[in-house]
């Protein structure tokens, strides 16, 4: 039995190369947990795509209740060429969120040094912002139906769900958060929302965190609207210091930030549920690249950037800066480029330079 310090974590490499990442970040938390002399477990679990083509199984019974034991989730990649779109997403990744009530997903979006942005005369100190997405409503909650399904007069229908409990306790969260983080240019939190068009459900973000606001004065409450925000984080990135939006415009608004970021090699982020024995799952944000698995070329900063977040949320936070560190030292002067395949070396490489700059 581990003592109450041991980290414990539960892995699911999942599919393509995700193992491949994995294996890199893992490497790096073993580095890391003997610099900072901190004790962790890890667990693995097989569940992907390649288990489900076997068994026809995405999450068996009881998986869930297995990985609620854990301290925290580190996933890989979920994602496979021979499953039809949406098995794996939603019975996997997204019920993992939802059934864990991870209710929170960040996105820092970084640039690292050395990194090249897509943005013309951005650096780091210009793309340095969060993004607070809702992770467990809004239209991901599959609500919705079909009528008359393949004829001329077919009818679909898939609803947005929002409940004031779900938005009040991400923006208080995002409102705690951008005090903690102190930004020394300012503490400010944009509400990015569509309230000129979901007069209805965004209407209720919006009233909500006008009221949340109240309790954080010295938090400067900003609002955008989804469209134009994407204007800014392409014009003026450095406009932002937090952001915090719903669960669908939250995913595209960070992809969007991953590319300022150089890209979905880079890009990380946590599923945390802030409750008391809450378990956090996180992941690089990029997917399985199936026609990259097995080469050793796939960029595994995104996985080692998700273990530093991991450990800042599991109790370890100067691990977590140590580890931090280390990437930037290593993709400001050994990285050649982030894009899988023109890093100028190898996964298991970049691997080993992260744990030689610990
Ligand atoms: C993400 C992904 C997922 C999402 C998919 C794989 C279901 O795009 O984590 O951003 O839409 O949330
Ligand atoms: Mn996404």
């Amino acid at each position: 039995m581990a003592d109450q310090d041991t980290i414990r974590i539960a892995v699911i490499n999942g599919d393509g190369t995700g193992p491949e990442v994995t294996a890199e970040a893992i490497k790096v938390l073993q580095a890391a947990a003997e610099c900072e002399r901190f004790a962790y477990e890890l667990e693995h679990f097989d569940y992907g795509g390649d288990r489900y083509l076997r068994t026809g199984e995405l999450l068996p019974d009881g998986a869930v209740d297995a990985l609620r034991t854990f301290d925290a989730i580190l996933l890989g990649a979920v994602g496979h060429p021979e499953v039809p779109p949406g098995i794996l997403e939603k019975g996997l990744l997204l019920q993992l969120r939802f059934q864990l009530d991870q209710y929170i997903n960040l996105r820092p979006v970084q640039l690292y040094p050395g990194v090249d942005t897509p943005l013309k005369g951005k650096g780091p100190d210009d793309i340095d912002f969060i993004v607070v997405r809702e992770n467990t409503e809004d239209l991901y909650c599959g609500a919705g139906g079909v009528l008359k399904k393949h004829t001329p007069d077919e009818i679909a229908t898939q609803t947005a769900i929002y409940t004031r409990k779900g938005c009040e306790r991400c923006i208080r969260w995002a409102f705690e958060f951008t005090r903690r983080r102190d930004n020394p240019k300012g503490k400010m939190l944009t509400l990015v929302a569509k309230t000129n068009v979901l007069t209805i459900g965004h209407d209720l973000w919006w009233r909500t965190f006008q009221d949340v606001a109240g309790e954080y004065p010295d938090v400067k409450a900003d609002y955008n609207h989804v469209d134009a925000c994407c204007m800014w984080m392409v014009k003026n990135p450095e406009y932002y210091d937090v952001i915090v939006t719903t669960n669908m415009f939250g995913d595209i608004i960070t992809d969007l930030g991953a590319i300022l970021q150089g890209g979905m090699g880079v890009a990380a982020g946590g599923n945390i549920n802030p409750d008391p024995g809450g378990t956090s799952m996180f992941e690089p944000m990029g997917g399985s690249a199936p026609k990259y698995t097995g080469q050793n070329v796939i960029n595994p900063i995104a996985a080692i950037s998700a273990v530093a977040m991991l450990l800042e949320q599991t109790g370890q936070p100067a691990a977590g800066a140590r580890v931090l560190k280390a990437i930037r030292r290593v993709t400001g002067t050994k990285m050649k480029s982030q894009a899988a395949g023109c890093m100028g070396h190898s996964t298991s490489e970049v691997g080993d330079l992260v744990v030689a700059a610990l």
